[in-house]
């Protein structure tokens, strides 16, 4: 099985290509291959990845036909909305049938939604959640791999268990060899399309080995490339996205400036959405998104949140819970009850019909039923941990991280499993 259905070229226009599965257009960007109409690529994430030989491409388009069309029934009879509930109030109703049309919700409509403990209303959210979805996006579902390639970092994240003054962790760095061999089983062996690199921050991983590697996972594997490495010199990154790294997955954790303050003494939100600011101009396609369930962090202030990562606009979005770390300064609190995430992350369906909402490995880790309930309920990507078993323990972000223990084949085995049985194609056709 694999993570993306070749595509037909139909129309180019400068870097712009037009591609054709089964009838539905697409648009991508082509960086790489010298292509002509009739050509067959891969494409991930809005970027063409890999021309395919067209005898190849044509066998993988004739096992994939009927599965195609079965998805696509599945989803549109699971994602049919019922709005038979008894117990919803009219002015609920009136903020979800506005998102079905397309219409932009407010600040305080979102607001109502994500405050509501009326069961019917929830149900509702999660439905209509998945109904727009489907509406907007169709059924395919992003299966990003990650490797954590590294947990050494100067930073002093108040929530994180990688931070800077947890002495009791052994630190570790995969070195290129090491990442280079977790890229080919990804990209040979398991089929990936995408994958994320990802590292505490430290100037021990140094920009220039980061670079090397991007440049040689790009001149071996047709990958799309997210990075996941922190804040580096603006430099860097004009240089990554120039060797092939054509997104990025950077959360600005927290919307609030002051509580930003709070939990991050080494920086400011400022300096962190200049960033994202940054991303944009160069070109990256971007992830982000906070941490829901912050000690300190109010339902406003989630939707603040919601909103601020819309005006950015992320191409996906990943909020997930904060989960307490033992050696971190907040070790006290709790984390969000996972009801609450997963109505936040409806909400966020509503907010924007057509970013990619990611259920996080956090949100999996409260619960491992989230992921299924999660994709029911508006969201439409996966991430799996593709990092080697003897180093993901220390990837310690937050304790008991879903999957460490599981292997490739098997999270692979899951999702796919779980994909088929929602109707949703294990894809990303692009924009
Ligand atoms: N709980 C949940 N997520 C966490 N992260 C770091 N620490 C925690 C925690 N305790 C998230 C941050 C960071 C990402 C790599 O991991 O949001 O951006």
């Amino acid at each position: 099985m694999c993570y993306a259905i070749p595509g037909n070229v139909k129309s180019i226009t400068g870097n712009l290509i037009t591609v054709d599965y089964f009838g539905e257009e697409r648009k991508a960007r082509n960086d790489f291959y010298d292509l002509r109409v009739g050509d067959y690529v891969y494409a991930q994430g809005g970027f063409v990845v890999e021309k395919i030989d067209e005898k190849l491409a044509e066998e993988i388009l004739d096992s994939w036909k009927e599965m195609f069309f079965e998805l696509k029934k599945t989803d549109v009879r699971l994602s049919k909305l019922h709005n038979d509930k008894p117990n919803v109030e009219k002015s609920f109703l009136r903020i979800i049938d506005r998102a079905i049309y397309g219409k932009s919700i407010s600040h305080e409509e979102a607001l109502r939604l994500l405050l509501s403990e009326n069961p019917d209303e929830i149900d509702v959210l999660h439905k209509s959640a998945n109904f727009i979805r489907q509406k907007f996006l169709d059924n395919s579902c992003c299966v990003h791999g990650i490797i954590e390639f590294s947990n050494m970092c100067d930073c002093q994240c108040a929530y994180c268990g990688i931070n800077s003054d947890n002495s009791a962790l052994k630190r570790f760095s995969l070195n290129t060899g090491e990442i280079l061999k977790v890229v080919e089983d990804a990209v040979n062996r398991f089929g990936f399309k995408g994958i994320v690199l990802q590292s505490g921050e430290s100037p021990s991983y140094s920009s220039e080995n980061i670079l090397d590697l991007i440049k040689k996972i790009r001149e071996n594997y047709p990958v799309f490339i997210f990075l996941s490495v922190g804040e580096r010199e603006e430099e860097f990154y004009r240089k990554a996205f120039d060797a092939g790294a054509k997104a990025v997955l950077f959360r600005f954790e927290t919307s609030d400036s002051d509580l930003y303050s709070k939990l991050h003494p080494h920086s400011s939100l400022n300096e962190r959405t200049g960033y994202l600011e940054l991303f944009k101009e160069i070109g990256y396609i971007i992830a982000s998104g906070s941490l829901i369930g912050l000690p300190g962090q109010n339902a406003e202030s989630v939707i603040n949140d919601f909103m601020f990562a819309k005006n950015l606009g992320c191409d996906m979005y990943s909020f997930g819970p904060f989960i307490p770390h033992p050696n971190s300064p907040l070790s006290r609190h709790s984390a969000p009850d996972a009801e609450y995430v997963l109505k936040a992350l409806s909400v966020l369906r509503l907010i924007d019909p057509y970013g990619k909402i990611l259920v996080t490995t956090a949100l999996e880790s409260i619960n491992p039923k989230t992921r299924q309930q999660a994709l029911m309920g508006g969201a439409n990507s996966i991430m799996l941990n593709l990092t080697p078993k003897d180093y993901v323990g220390s990837y310690d972000i937050y304790p008991n991280r879903a999957a460490v223990d599981v292997s490739v084949a098997d999270q692979i085995a899951d999702a796919l499993q779980l994909l088929k049985s929602i109707g949703r194609a294990p894809t990303d056709l692009g924009i």
